[in-house]
């Protein structure tokens, strides 16, 4: 094994972490999506691979870009394509990170051919996507794991409902509440809460430190 590697604190681990949006198809040409960068989710692979880890790195489309022998990309668009890649490897992971903004609903029906325009109102039916991060909490062994929670109000109750209904060991919320926090944002307001429902409070800061944080909590949980 490589030296240099051997010290690090996440030197064979297996680490997996969501990042980015995902489209629903509408027609061949249209979809419904959202404004995550995929920024949170690309700095946390590259902290994990700093700490040795082998990472995962399964994003919905992003302009982010990440050259690093430790982390290995998988690029989805779907909720459903992030589903299965997701649960291609949870069971070999140690440490997965849910930071991807998945969507919610997606288009009932694809329409197979572009949908025309017309001069009248158009309704487009949606329906629940699977959730990703709940279904690894039921099939949760050893891993320990790790959501986001994106909040406008009743930050704090809500993040911890997310956390136990989930099952996971950890929450990050994200105060959208903070102008300089969150979409296409270089920085983000993060608390970290734990399953005894403590909470961390950190200032507004970059990804990059953000994501150190919230390794450093990670490490201190994983190894206690
Ligand atoms: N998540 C997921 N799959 C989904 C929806 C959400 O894996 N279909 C994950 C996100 O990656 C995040 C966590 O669940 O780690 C919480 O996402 P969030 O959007 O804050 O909460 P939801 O449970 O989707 O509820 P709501 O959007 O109604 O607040
Ligand atoms: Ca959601």
């Amino acid at each position: 094994e490589n030296d240099i590697i051997s010290g690090l604190p996440l030197r064979n681990k297996k680490v997996l972490i969501t990042a980015g949006p995902t489209y629903e198809a509408i027609d061949p040409v249209r979809f419904i999506g959202n404004h995550s960068s995929g920024k949170m989710g690309f700095e946390l692979a590259k902290e994990a691979a700093i700490l040795g880890a082998n990472v995962i790195l399964i994003s919905g489309p992003s302009n982010e870009n990440v050259k690093n022998s430790l982390i290995k990309r998988i690029d989805v668009v779907s909720a459903e394509e992030m589903y299965n890649a997701v649960h291609e490897h949870y069971t070999t992971c140690d440490i997965a990170i849910s930071s991807a903004a998945v969507a919610d609903f997606k288009p009932s029906e694809v329409f197979t051919d572009k949908l025309k325009k017309k001069d009248v109102e158009l309704s487009i039916k949606l329906m629940p996507t699977k959730d990703i991060l709940a279904s690894l909490g039921k099939v949760k062994k050893n891993q320990f794991l790790v959501g986001f929670a994106l909040e406008t109000s009743n930050e704090l109750e809500n993040a911890k409902g997310k956390l136990k209904r989930k099952n996971l060991d950890l929450i990050v919320l994200n105060s959208l509440q903070d102008k300089g926090a969150g979409f296409k944002k270089e920085t983000n307001k993060v608390t970290l809460i734990d399953t005894s429902l403590n909470c961390l409070e950190f200032q507004t800061k970059s990804k990059t430190a953000v994501a150190k944080d919230i390794f450093n909590e990670i490490l201190k949980k994983y190894n206690a």
